[in-house]
């Protein structure tokens, strides 16, 4: 039988991530090539594509042919007029609408700063994003990195006792939560409205491997039928034991890096940098298939 693709992916985490080789992202993707992607996706939760030199459409059309885009709309701080970018892309550069590195208290910054507590996109979100594929167009001189954390590795490590307290449990995730860990509070009533809190359930199963992952992000702030403290300890500690370094792959980025990864299954955090360095990193995002628990 011949080999419908060229790709080839190798492991590069300690216990998960995988390198392709093989793919140029600016050229459609054949049948077999989505699906070896999609493969790759469900093994690997984070795959890494070097040297992918993409224009905006480039990454659109990439992001296309693996599913459904997820609209930025409403999530940020950043007003309609000061957009940089198309709602296709979430804008997670540090930079204004013209192209200058966001000053040290200007709003949007401070807000994108959640970016760098331990999260999955959009999980304050009713329907959450599937995969995000982050694009490097510019990084700075050091630092910056991304950490990923496997969730699924997380899941498997924990006691009989905490699977089964975890088992069936809904959380409330809201951005409010996130950046209230950082000191930002002082939301407008506008913004409280658009932040209400969603509902999510804390452990999730793949839909082709079957395998549980506990669903953690910095925008969980309770549990349902918990007392907001007891839930928050909980879940601090759960994200403690799922981020333990052998379960985290820290991605250290060159120019032209595409990373994809699957929020289902895994979080993220971006790591400091020089705060007067423009770092620009455009990311597309795909749904989920639709919501993990009802919403109210
Ligand atoms: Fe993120």
């Amino acid at each position: 039988m011949t080999v419908a693709t060229s790709i080839r992916i190798r492991q590069v985490g300690p216990c998960f991530a995988g390198e392709v080789e093989g793919l140029d992202l600016r050229r459609p993707l054949t049948t077999e090539e989505v699906a070896a992607v999609h493969a790759g996706m469900d093994q690997y939760a984070v795959l890494v594509f070097h040297d992918q030199k993409l224009e905006n459409d480039q990454q659109l059309a990439f992001t296309r042919s693996l599913g459904d885009i997820e609209h930025a709309i409403g999530t940020g701080l950043r007003a309609d007029s000061d957009t940089r970018l198309p709602t296709t892309f979430a804008d997670v550069s540090n930079l204004d609408k013209d192209n200058q590195v966001f000053k040290r208290d200007d709003r949007p910054r401070l807000f994108g700063l959640g970016n760098r507590l331990w999260h999955s996109d959009s999980s304050f979100k009713p329907t959450p994003a599937k995969y995000s594929l982050l694009h490097a167009r510019s990084i700075p001189s050091r630092g910056g990195n991304t950490e990923f954390a496997d969730m699924r590795a997380g899941y498997d490590a924990l006691d009989a006792e905490t699977k089964a307290e975890v088992e069936g449990l809904i959380c409330e995730h809201s951005q409010i939560f996130s950046r209230s860990i950082l000191g930002f509070t002082d939301f407008t009533d506008e913004e409280r409205a658009r932040f209400a809190p969603v509902r999510q359930v804390l452990v999730r199963t793949h839909p082709v491997t079957g395998r549980k992952s506990l669903y953690l992000s910095s925008h969980a702030g309770g549990i349902l039928g918990w007392p907001v403290p007891e839930a928050r300890a909980f879940l601090r500690d759960l994200v403690e034991h799922a981020t333990q370094r052998q379960f985290v792959y820290s991605h250290t980025w060159r120019v032209n890096d595409l990373v994809m990864w699957d929020n289902r299954q895994t979080m993220h955090r971006a790591r400091p940098f020089p705060a007067h360095e423009p770092r620009d990193m455009r990311r597309t995002t795909l749904m989920g298939d639709g919501p993990t628990t009802p919403q109210v």
